[in-house]
Order: structure tokens, then C-alpha cells, then sequence
């Protein structure tokens, strides 16, 4: 599936990237040109960063009752 159409890259272009090292937006644009364009895939770029395994985890702890 083709994720960035300013470069024509797909999804396995992207990850790819990531696979041979990238682990951010910065890295992927510098290793395949994803999001260097326009910036309309960052956050996809984002996402295939993330399912990759160098994504920002968000971590919801519980409320706690004040008494
Ligand atoms: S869609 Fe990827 S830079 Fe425009």
C-alpha cells in the first residue's frame, strides 16, 4: 500500500527503512525520503515506527480515591 505519494513509497518501503536502522521520522526521511515531501505520511510514518517497536509509549496509570 503506497503511504507516502510525494516519493511513491510503500508501507514495506517505510518499514524497510526502519528495519535497516531508522528509528525515527528524521531517519526514515533520511533513509528512503518517506515525510520529506509535503508531510502528509508523518504520521504514518509514525504509526509503522511504532509497530516496529520505536514508538512513544503512552502509560495511563490508575486514579487513585483521595479520602
Ligand atoms: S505524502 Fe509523504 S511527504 Fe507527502
Amino acid at each position: 500500500m503506497i503511504i507516502c505519494h510525494c516519493m511513491r513509497l510503500s508501507d514495506r518501503d517505510i518499514r524497510a527503512a526502519v528495519r535497516a536502522g531508522a528509528t525515527t521520522r528524521e531517519q526514515v526521511e533520511r533513509a528512503c525520503g518517506a515525510s520529506g515531501g509535503c508531510g502528509g505520511c508523518g504520521p504514518a510514518v509514525d504509526e509503522i515506527l511504532a509497530e516496529e517497536g520505536h514508538g512513544q509509549q503512552v502509560v495511563f496509570l490508575p486514579l487513585q480515591k483521595s479520602a
